[in-house]
């Protein structure tokens, strides 16, 4: 790779580069710490003239990279990347250890749609480890063939085994554990790790070679190194779980992998796995996945406090049990716990259910949460949350067969969603006989509609 030595100055202290000397860091704000460092920087290729003079070409020269996208074998993956792995492009999945980050690699290793060669890079595994989970994850010989391991976080030994092997598909098993004898900081830091990670995007763009690369999260999600590579890759997805609560229909351990930037495809999109003794599988059929099971027919063993939202992920609708409960405020001020919802949402739909129906709530401590853990932030989640926090504070039951999307605005109204005949659809398919929502643009069968909260409350009580 061609390399040009650039002069910058780093901070001792925290390891910020500036272009210029500074007395004092912007970033740790220390004093007399910033020193003239050479780096190194991968070579762009630049398009040059017959003369060797860079020039620039019209948008409309350039090969839009149709058809560019590699399968990954993991249906659950492509949803979530847009339709596949773009060539050239580098992804970043973080998550905490044992999510299945290793695993999810692996997989996609042995099932990824490419004739070509794939690289296995593991620097926190050894081969036989390695070997071991492809052989739980019954992956054959044949296959075993293709892909090629490395258990070295070395850069430069990285680099030479990419020139020999030129994969389509490099795997980075964790950005963690990458270091370089050139990057010249502490081996394990995050500089290093920036440093090694840029080299090996230039590789794979240079290359037309596309690379997936892991990354530790801590459990309390602060993720102070991969959080450096988010604006350097091209797509950062996080892999997250839900609390293993029990009582749920279909299955309890239940994986998320959720983009949270992604230059070739949308960010609402979820895929959905479950870890079995063969590694993670997808998860078909998510519309109940989120619903207690519970008798609907015998509307006597309903609780109250708890309503069905039909909310959107991506482009399928999910069914969400949404659990509240109110109590007498213990401190003088009331207090929400909710983080599936987000609780500046909570408080505010409470606001204008005190406002508009009278329900007073802010003497109260409230409790949120959706039932299989996950996170629920689609705004047609809020008619439902208004619902479960008025039949809590009433001690109203609410029909066990009523499925609800909407959006509440503070005064009261019940604005449209997305996709209100699909969730209907849905709800109606999975067994639900009632549907309340907003005011649809054209009639939805079996659609029970209100402009306003205190309407749809006359609607489900009488
Ligand atoms: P791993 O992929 O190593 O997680 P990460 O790389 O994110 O740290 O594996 C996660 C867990 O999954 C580990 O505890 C073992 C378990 N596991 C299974 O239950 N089934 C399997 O087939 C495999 C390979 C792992
Ligand atoms: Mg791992």
């Amino acid at each position: 790779m061609k390399k040009q030595k650039t002069l910058i100055y780093k901070c001792a202290s925290c390891g910020r580069e500036e272009p210029k000397w500074l007395g004092r860091c912007p970033e740790c704000g220390e004093w007399n710490t910033l020193t003239e460092t050479a780096v190194q920087q991968a070579g762009r290729k630049i398009e040059k003239d017959a003369k060797g003079v860079p020039r620039a070409y019209p948008l409309a020269a350039v090969d839009p990279m149709e058809g560019s996208r590699i399968g990954s074998g993991i249906g659950e993956l492509d949803r979530v990347l847009g339709g596949g792995i773009m060539k050239r492009s580098s992804i970043l999945v973080g998550g905490e250890p044992g999510i299945g980050k290793s695993t999810l690699l692996l997989q996609t290793a042995a099932l990824v749609q490419t004739k070509g060669r794939v690289l296995y890079v593991s620097g926190e595994e050894s081969a036989g480890q390695l070997r071991l989970r492809a052989d739980r994850l019954g992956i054959n010989k044949n296959i075993m063939e293709r892909i090629e391991i490395l258990c070295s976080g070395n850069l430069e030994e990285i680099e030479t085994i990419l020139n020999n092997v030129k994969p389509v598909l490099v795997l980075i098993d964790s950005a963690q554990t990458l270091y370089s004898d050139n990057a010249d900081s502490i081996p394990g830091g995050v500089n290093q790790m920036k440093f090694c990670t840029f080299e090996l995007i230039a590789w794979a763009k240079e290359h037309d070679a596309a690379l997936i690369l892991t990354a530790h999260v801590t459990k309390e999600g602060v993720i102070s190194g991969p959080k450096t590579l988010e604006h350097m890759v091209d797509t950062v997805l996080y892999f997250e779980q839900n609390d293993k609560t029990s009582g749920l229909n279909g299955t309890v351990d239940c994986r998320f992998l959720r983009a949270a930037k992604n230059r070739f495809g949308s960010i609402d999109e979820i895929g959905i796995f479950t870890m079995g003794e063969q590694g993670l599988s997808p998860v078909e059929d998510t519309g109940q996945m989120f619903l207690v099971r519970r008798d609907r027919r015998s509307p006597g063993e309903f609780p109250a406090g708890v309503a069905t939202a039909a909310v959107l992920e991506g482009s399928r609708t999910i069914l969400v049990e949404i659990q509240a409960l109110t109590i007498p405020a213990k401190g003088a001020v009331s207090r929400v716990f909710s983080d599936k919802i987000d609780s500046g949402k909570v408080s505010r739909i409470s606001a204008a259910l005190e406002k508009h129906l009278g329900l007073r709530l802010s003497d109260q401590d409230l409790y949120v949460n959706a039932a299989g853990g996950i996170r629920v932030t689609e705004v047609g989640v809020e008619l439902a949350l208004a619902c479960a926090l008025y039949s809590a504070r009433t001690g109203l039951a609410l029909p066990a067969d009523l499925a609800i999307a909407g959006e509440l605005s503070l005064t009261g109204e019940i604005r449209p969603v997305h996709k209100l005949p699909g969730r209907v659809k849905t709800a109606s398919n999975l067994g639900f006989s009632a549907f309340l929502g907003p005011i649809p643009d054209s009639p939805v069968q079996g659609l029970k509609s209100a402009g306003n909260i205190k309407y749809a409350i006359k609607l489900i009580y009488g």
